[in-house]
């Protein structure tokens, strides 16, 4: 909708940044709230650079107000976005916060919908808490605790809570996704981890974009699951797609997962986004669908992210949220022992 006023908390990297590309395309006034420290502003929009753990800066920011809404899409510790919405409430109609299906305790174990149990954090917890729940339950917990201190500061009526699961795309930093396609280009044998059929349903970021955009000036309000349908595609169309696209001629060797498993192959990790619970892919997003959530085909996604690789594409890397790469994909070397092993058994 031209003419309407956005401010974006983050817009630099990911889903930050699709959101900017788009609602600039879509005749949107942008403006941008982040550091300036770890990636260039997008051209186009209004910058306003502070940290979001000073209130001094965030009163700054909503001097600059008012907006027809504010999409936080870097809100992790809920004392934090407390404080960050308690700035932005007078200055902004409708607060869309970025969350997870982390905040859900059944993930990844079990089938999930929007309705489902969620942990419990306080509104105004400080980054410590949680700590003895291990990165993704003390990440899920503070999450929570994000999206009721938005709920605390801004009313039921004017808040949208978006929880995607995996999101992949362009400017991807996790390294998922982007180590596959870099993987695949290698050539050779690639361990593949079976099933072939496996469903899965990560979200292209920007389709996460336009649906976050759409609630942005819709009127409808409360919490959404943001994934693609489940059965969306196959662990199997991942893996071939991005043979597909980078024409190295690798051949998959699909492995048992039990075996993988004994092996002490890390999930999600060692291999990206596999993962053998079951409920990792079994997030319920009719809520979303219903609303207007499409999900483009994920050969799509894959053919695009290795489109932007090799055009000179390269991921935030650093400390944090940005350091993630680091811990992702398997050795070379390991790789190749466990093929091996795994020809010579089968
Ligand atoms: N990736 C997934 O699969 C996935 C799945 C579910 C949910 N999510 C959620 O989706 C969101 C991902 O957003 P994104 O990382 O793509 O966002 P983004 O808005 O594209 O990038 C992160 C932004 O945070 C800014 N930033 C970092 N520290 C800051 C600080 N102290 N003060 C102010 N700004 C700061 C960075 O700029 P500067 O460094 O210059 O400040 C950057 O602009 C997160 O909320 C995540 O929890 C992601």
């Amino acid at each position: 909708m031209a003419g309407m006023r956005l401010l974006i908390l983050g817009g630099t990297w990911f889903l930050g940044r699709a959101l900017g590309e788009l609602a600039l395309s879509s005749g949107w006034s942008v403006t941008t709230f982040n550091r300036g420290v770890s990636a260039s502003d997008l051209p186009g929009v209004q910058i306003v650079h502070g940290d979001r753990e000073q209130p001094e800066d965030l009163k700054r920011l909503a001097e600059q107000g008012p907006w027809d809404a504010v999409i936080d899409t870097i809100g992790y510790v809920p004392a934090q976005v407390l404080t960050a919405a308690t700035a932005l409430a007078p200055v902004v109609d409708r607060y869309v916060f970025v969350s997870s299906v982390n905040v859900y305790t059944g993930w990844p174990n079990e089938p999930l919908h929007d309705e489902s149990p969620l942990f419990d954090c306080p509104p105004d917890a400080d980054a410590t808490f949680g700590a003895d729940l291990g990165y993704a339950g003390q990440y899920g917990t503070l999450k929570a605790g994000c999206e009721n201190a938005v709920m605390q500061a801004v009313g039921q009526k004017r808040a949208i809570v978006l929880r995607p699961g995996v999101i992949l795309g362009p400017h991807e930093y996790v390294g998922r996704l982007t180590w596959w396609l870099t993987r695949a280009a290698r050539g050779g044998q690639l361990l593949a981890p079976g099933p072939a059929d496996r469903p899965i349903q990560p979200v292209d970021v920007r389709d996460v974009a336009a649906f976050a955009l759409a609630r942005a000036t819709g009127q409808d309000y409360g919490s959404f699951n943001v994934t693609a349908p489940m059965g969306h595609a196959t662990f199997a169309e991942l893996v071939d797609t991005c043979i597909g696209v980078t024409g190295a001629g690798t051949q998959p060797v699909w492995t048992d997962p039990d075996w993988l498993v004994k092996r002490g192959v890390q999930q999600w990790t060692e291999l990206p986004l596999w993962r053998t619970h079951r409920g990792v892919w079994a997030v319920d997003s009719s809520r979303a669908i219903a609303a207007g959530l499409a999900c483009r085909p994920l050969c799509d996604t894959v053919s695009q992210t290795w489109a932007w690789m090799t055009a000179g594409g390269s991921a935030i890397t650093g400390e944090g949220e940005a350091g993630r790469a680091a811990d992702h994909g398997i050795s070379a070397v390991r790789e190749r022992e466990l093929l091996k092993t795994w020809l010579q058994d089968n």
